[in-house]
């Protein structure tokens, strides 16, 4: 790789995403790969991923987790792109699913079906026994009714299922409260206090064999202390569960840490482990399996969702620029008020910087993708949304009879097309008129 370029004073603290991502000689670059040569080649809107920046931050968890029996389980819902799924695979990791297609996804990508945990409240009795007869490693159970139904399922097939249950611990991850999980009184897994009578319930239905405990608090945490409490409570879980005669083999931790969009600063992987290993050990489990389900932090800054600006347009009260991705594209800042940064692939020194509300061309007011942004720029440039790696394309929709963008996976100076753009026939391929 050349030397980078210092970033355009234009947008000078707010290029958060991968080291793998770098103005060089000008242009925006992810990996050796210039981002302005990839959008004329393969149109816009664009999602491009770094491998590299994906097996990095892999790596941390890997660091963390290093001369310690434990399995990383990628939450798939995060990105779940065939060659996203089998960089991870590759790399030895296992699938965290939350339905019977993540499960095709992941024998489609070649992932190794005995490392994937089957999460979700309303797993159906086709996906149970989709997944019986796959042979995956453990059902992420989140109620005793689904308890009695995977039993019996179980049974049917002759088998028997290994379950762990999620346990809601009631610590408060502190985050947007549509991805906050591990409040009472959110739908997911069960109570702390019934935890007991429900895992002494589990170990006596014939078609169970309880595995291990896991929880999941939320999503974009950004401080450690909310797994310190959570894994505090946990534990305090494990000790009475094996009192009571019930063998807990693996603690899965869920998923949930954040990644800088915008100035946040959570901690790294490996540092965030090496606080909850220590807590582990003095606790005097440190020799348990461990497991995690990480989404966002192995893939959000490995992406960027690449646009073109298409008309500016002034405004009395506001500036607009409109760009050629929606939220149909990237629904986050819709649905969550999120911020992602947004830069010019190749910054131009002519262009007056204006204060712009950046949006797309879907017909709904919350279509925007960044407010009150500085940016110099005219139509026909190329923007780069940061941060787009995860809850992106994998959320994005075809409203508006817009074509999903076309996904690319970067990998030194290559640039792999790994999803084709979406046309309006493939869209309407499932769809007929009514013969009179
Ligand atoms: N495990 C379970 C059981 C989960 O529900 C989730 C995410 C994860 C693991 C992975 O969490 P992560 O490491 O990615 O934070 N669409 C939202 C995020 C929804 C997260 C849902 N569950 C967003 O765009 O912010």
């Amino acid at each position: 790789m050349s030397q980078p370029t210092p970033f355009p004073a234009a947008a000078a603290t707010a290029l958060p995403g991968a080291p793998q991502l770098a103005y060089r000689q000008g242009r925006l670059h992810l990996e050796d790969a210039s981002l302005d040569a990839l959008a004329r080649e393969h149109g816009t809107p664009l999602f491009v991923y770094s491998k590299a920046a994906m097996l990095a931050a892999l790596a941390a968890y890997q660091l963390g987790f290093a001369g310690r029996d434990a399995q990383i389980c990628y939450a798939m819902k995060a990105n779940s792109a065939l060659g996203v799924l089998q960089v991870f695979a590759q790399a030895g990791c296992g699938f965290d699913i939350v339905s019977g297609g993540e499960l095709e996804r992941v024998l489609a990508a070649g992932g190794d079906v005995r490392k994937v945990i089957f999460s979700g409240v309303g797993k159906t009795r086709a996906e149970m026994r989709q997944a019986l007869s796959a042979g995956i490693g453990c059902f992420n159970v989140e109620s005793e009714g689904e308890l009695d139904v995977l039993s019996e399922v179980a049974l049917t097939m002759d088998q028997v299922a290994p379950v762990s249950i999620r346990v809601n611990p009631n610590v408060d991850p502190k985050t947007h409260p549509y991805i906050s999980t591990g409040l009472k009184g959110s739908k997911f897994g069960v109570a702390h206090e019934d935890a007991l009578r429900i895992y002494r319930h589990a170990a006596s239905l014939p078609g169970l064999k309880v595995t291990g405990i896991d929880c999941h608090i939320g999503s974009q945490i950004t401080e450690a202390t909310p797994y310190l409490d959570a894994m505090d409570r946990m534990l305090d879980l494990v000790g009475t569960i094996e009192t009571a005669g019930i063998s807990i083999d693996h603690i899965d931790f869920g998923g949930g840490l954040g990644i800088n969009y915008n100035q946040d600063a959570p901690p790294a992987a490996d540092a965030l482990w090496q606080m909850l290993l220590a807590k582990l050990d003095a606790r005097g489990y440190g020799g348990k399996k461990l497991m995690v389900e990480p989404g966002r932090s192995l893939i959000g800054n490995a992406g960027v969702c690449l646009t073109e600006v298409l008309y500016l347009k002034p405004g009395e009260q506001k500036n607009f620029c409109i760009i050629d991705a929606a939220m149909n594209d990237l629904p986050r800042p819709a649905m969550y008020q999120a911020f992602h940064a947004i830069v010019p692939v190749v910054p131009s020194t002519g262009t007056p910087q204006t204060t712009y509300d950046v949006v797309g061309p879907v017909c709904e007011s919350g279509d925007w993708i960044g407010r009150d942004r500085a940016l110099a720029v005219k139509a026909g440039d190329c923007l780069a949304v940061l941060s787009a790696g995860a809850y992106c394309m994998s959320m994005a929709s075809n409203y508006n009879t817009r074509g999903r963008a076309a996904e690319l996976l970067v990998d030194g100076t290559k640039a792999h097309v790994i999803r084709r753009r979406e046309t309006a026939a493939d869209q309407m391929r499932q769809e007929q008129l009514v013969s009179v």
